[in-house]
């Protein structure tokens, strides 16, 4: 019988969501530290992810002059709209100046979400240098992800035609949640050196589980990352 692959990968299980902070910033510093220039991070949006941008953005030994910032997903609001990922960032990873990446790539949310999501994935394919993405050269170094409780990650979201996107690199996701998002798709999600699962809370320890068994029901189930894997999990989300 055929075991599920699963995204089952290595997990660090820490004791709470100040210690997830902790090694979450630490991991990232040291995954940019060791890796060539440039280097790909996408950053993923929600609450987890604050408190190890805010630690990110008080450290200094992190060589961001060879980093590149992308977003797995953006709720479709303007850039200072309180539930855009982008404003959550620039109040966190980029407060107080120190964090200097070499380039920046917000997501655009200023004309069509078609539009937008077209022009997101034309920047990426300009940065990747083909409009294929090839195995075994992944256009990211560092995915970092969240999950929700329903399995969903990134913007790919249960139920949605986004999860049988299959050629696009970005799309829209007009409905499933109150805002329009626009969200990398599997094949960009997936084309990454190291997929790193940020998931802190109690309310996720059911999608952890499926997850990482390889639960294809559920969005973050259904992710094949090219490269490592690594969950940082809080006991709560790991129980
Ligand atoms: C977003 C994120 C999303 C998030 C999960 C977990 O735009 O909201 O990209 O995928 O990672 O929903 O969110 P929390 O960290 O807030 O639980």
């Amino acid at each position: 019988m055929s075991i599920p692959m699963g995204i089952e990968g290595r997990s660090e299980i820490v004791a709470d969501a100040k210690a997830l902070a902790e090694a979450a910033a630490e991991t990232i510093a040291r995954t940019i530290r060791e890796g060539d220039a440039p280097f790909r991070l996408s950053l993923s949006g929600g609450s987890t992810p604050r408190a190890a941008y805010a630690l990110l953005a008080g450290r200094d030994d992190v060589p961001w002059e060879k980093v590149e910032l992308f977003f797995g997903d953006e709720r479709f609001v303007p850039p200072d709209h309180p539930d855009s990922n982008y404003r959550m960032v620039r109040e966190t990873l980029l407060a107080g100046g120190r964090v200097t990446p070499r380039k920046l790539f917000a997501m655009p949310t200023d004309g069509t979400p078609e539009d937008c999501a077209r022009a997101y994935e034309e920047e990426l394919r300009q940065q990747y240098g083909a409009s294929i993405l090839a195995p075994g050269v992944p256009l990211f170094d560092l995915m970092l992800l969240g999950l929700g409780a329903d399995g969903h990650t990134a913007s790919l979201i249960p139920g949605q035609p986004v999860l049988s996107e299959r050629t696009r690199w970005v799309a829209p996701v007009p409905q499933g949640r109150e805002e329009v998002r626009l969200t990398l798709t599997y094949p960009a999600l997936e084309s990454s050196r190291l997929t790193l699962f940020l998931v802190g809370g109690a309310d996720k320890a059911p999608a952890v589980r499926r997850v990482r068994a390889g639960d294809t029901a559920l969005p973050a189930g259904a992710l094949a990352p090219q490269g490592d894997v690594l969950w940082l999990l809080d006991r709560a989300a790991a129980a």
